[in-house]
C-alpha cells in the first residue's frame, strides 16, 4: 500500500484530451513519497490522444469515451470513477466542460490547470491573445473546477515573462514548463491536509 505521511494516498483520475505532458509529469510526481495522490485511472474523450502512451508505459488503467451524448457519457464516467474508488480528479488539457451535476459528485475534489493568469484569458488560444494584446506577463493557474469555464477558486499561479520575440509556440512551451512545477505544488497544497 502506497503511503503518504502515514496515510493512504488518494486515488486519483487524470482527464486529458491531447499530448499529456502534464499527465506524464503528474505520474512521476505521484511516485514520490511526498505526493498525496496515486494515479489509478486515465480518462479521455479522444482515442487519438498522444498522452495515452503514458498510460501504457506506466500501466495505468485507461477509459476512452466517445462523448456523443454528454449526459450519458458523464453518467458512465461517474460510474467508472466510483467503481475505481476515485477521490480526486485532475484535469490536464481536458477539452470538455463538465456539467454541474458531474461536479456535484466530486465537489472540491476537481482541479484544473489553465495556461493563463486567470481570470485573464479564459477558454482557448490564451497565448495568441496575450501576445496580440502586447502583455508583458502571462503564466498559468491551478484552480478548483466549478460549472463555469475556467472560473473556480484559484489555488496557485505562476507568472511567466513574455518576450518581444515570443510566438504563441515559444510562450506555450515556456509556460508548460512552469505548469509542470505548479500542478504538483497545488495538489500538495490542497490535498496534503486531508
Ligand atoms: C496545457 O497547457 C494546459 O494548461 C491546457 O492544455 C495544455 C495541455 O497540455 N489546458 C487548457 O487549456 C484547459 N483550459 P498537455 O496535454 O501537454 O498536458
Amino acid at each position: 500500500m502506497k503511503k503518504y505521511n502515514g496515510f493512504k494516498k488518494l486515488k486519483t483520475a487524470i482527464f486529458i484530451s491531447g499530448k499529456g505532458s502534464n499527465f506524464n509529469n503528474l505520474i512521476k510526481f505521484s511516485f514520490k513519497k511526498n505526493s498525496p495522490i496515486k494515479i489509478e485511472l486515465l480518462i479521455t474523450n479522444n482515442y487519438k490522444a498522444k498522452g495515452l502512451k503514458f498510460a501504457k508505459k506506466y500501466r495505468i488503467r485507461k477509459k476512452i469515451y466517445k462523448y456523443q451524448d454528454k449526459f450519458k457519457t458523464e453518467k458512465k464516467i461517474i460510474s467508472d470513477l466510483k467503481k475505481n474508488k476515485i477521490k480526486v480528479i485532475c484535469l490536464a488539457g481536458f477539452m470538455k466542460v463538465l456539467s454541474k451535476n458531474f461536479i456535484k459528485n466530486f465537489r472540491g475534489k476537481i482541479l484544473n490547470i489553465h495556461p493563463s493568469l486567470l481570470p485573464k484569458y479564459k477558454g482557448l488560444n490564451t497565448h495568441e491573445r496575450a501576445i496580440k494584446n502586447k502583455d508583458k506577463i502571462s503564466g498559468c493557474t491551478v484552480h478548483f473546477v466549478n460549472s463555469k469555464i475556467d472560473s473556480g477558486k484559484i489555488i496557485m499561479q505562476k507568472k511567466v515573462r513574455i518576450f518581444k520575440t515570443d510566438t504563441p509556440k515559444t510562450l506555450k512551451n515556456r509556460i508548460l514548463r512552469q505548469e509542470h512545477m505548479l500542478y504538483p505544488k497545488a495538489i500538495q497544497k490542497v490535498f496534503s491536509s486531508l
